[in-house]
């Protein structure tokens, strides 16, 4: 039996599917080459758990997902567009993605390169064209994304990940590396939603403390899958990390699982201060965290 959170999950899904296959050109349309690349990698069977947290956050704190619909699939075009280029020869030459060949390998380096650069535009074209927003919460959506990926965020992350090959391993310096790679987005995600529903200002810090420990449980749980998961079960490489540093190689399975279940505490925790306002955030935490992930947090 599912619950009524799980039903909307499937449903929001769903709606975010659709929608993305609206955004983007068809394949047929010029230049074909591109338009096929980005919906390859775009309309593929990914999780959708930054737009659903975007989703998510926004309705169930009182927004209109009708709103939410295309900033949260301006998230997804975002971070599709980092797997693309974490997969290329570059960075983690990874052969499969979300069950399917690797866009680079399918279209070439040079046209994945594009794709990825087209999807990163077309994402904050889509929340300049997003309706119902007034101009303050397009603003703070740009801004919300755009430092998402800039500065401290995803390509910073992405940045240190490639360098941590050369230095001594430290998990403080690990955690730094996960909050910028895959927290930041998780932080905007959570943000655009809460800014969607125009929660009461006091509550934006709560918000972006919960979602940083879950996009930090996130990478952890992604981190424990490379090295126990299967590539049927996850869609993409197993076995990618290793020789390489993460918390999972320094902290040991163990430790990392524990580590994880922290996260996951310290995430509805942080959610205190909006009482229970809040709960519905918690409930979805867990619901995004799903089976195959909730599994691999009990080892
Ligand atoms: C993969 O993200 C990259 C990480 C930050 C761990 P997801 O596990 O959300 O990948 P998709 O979107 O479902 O393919
Ligand atoms: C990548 O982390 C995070 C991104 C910003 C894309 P990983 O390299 O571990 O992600 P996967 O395992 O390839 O999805
Ligand atoms: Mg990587
Ligand atoms: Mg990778
Ligand atoms: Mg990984």
């Amino acid at each position: 039996m599912c619950s009524e959170l799980q039903h909307e999950v499937i449903r929001l899904r769903e709606r975010v599917n659709e929608r993305l296959g609206e955004l983007v050109p068809p394949e047929d349309a010029p230049p074909e080459q591109l338009h096929k690349a980005i919906r390859y990698s775009l309309v593929a069977p990914g999780k959708r758990i930054r737009p659903l947290m975007t989703l998510l956050t926004a309705t169930r704190l009182g927004g209109d997902v009708e709103v939410g619909l295309d900033p949260a699939c301006a998230v997804e075009m975002i971070h599709t567009a980092s797997l693309i280029v974490d997969d290329m020869p570059f960075m983690d030459d990874a052969e499969m993605r979300r069950g399917r060949p690797a866009n680079h390998r399918v279209f070439g380096q040079d046209v994945a390169a594009l794709a990825a650069f087209d999807l990163v535009s077309r994402a904050f074209g889509t929340l300049a064209g997003a309706r119902g927003l007034d101009d303050t919460q397009r603003t703070e959506l740009v801004r919300l994304l755009s430092e998402a990926l800039a500065g401290e965020g995803v390509i910073a992350g992405q940045l240190h990940d490639l360098q941590s090959e050369e230095r001594e391993p430290d998990p403080e310096r690990l955690k730094k590396m996960y909050e910028q790679k895959t927290g930041a987005l998780f932080v905007a995600s959570s943000e655009a939603g809460a800014r969607i529903a125009r929660v009461p200002p006091e509550w934006i810090v709560p918000i972006r403390d919960f979602a940083m420990n879950m996009g930090l449980l996130f990478q952890i749980v992604d981190d424990l899958l490379d090295r126990f998961g299967t590539l049927e079960s996850i869609g993409k490489d197993v076995g990618q990390d290793d020789g390489k540093t993460t918390l999972v190689s320094v902290l040991g399975p163990e430790e990392a699982r524990a580590e994880a279940c922290h996260r996951l505490e310290a995430a509805e925790r942080a959610l205190d201060p909006l009482g229970p306002a809040g709960r519905p955030l918690d409930e979805m935490a867990r619901s995004l965290l799903g089976p195959g992930m909730a599994a691999t947090l009990r080892g």
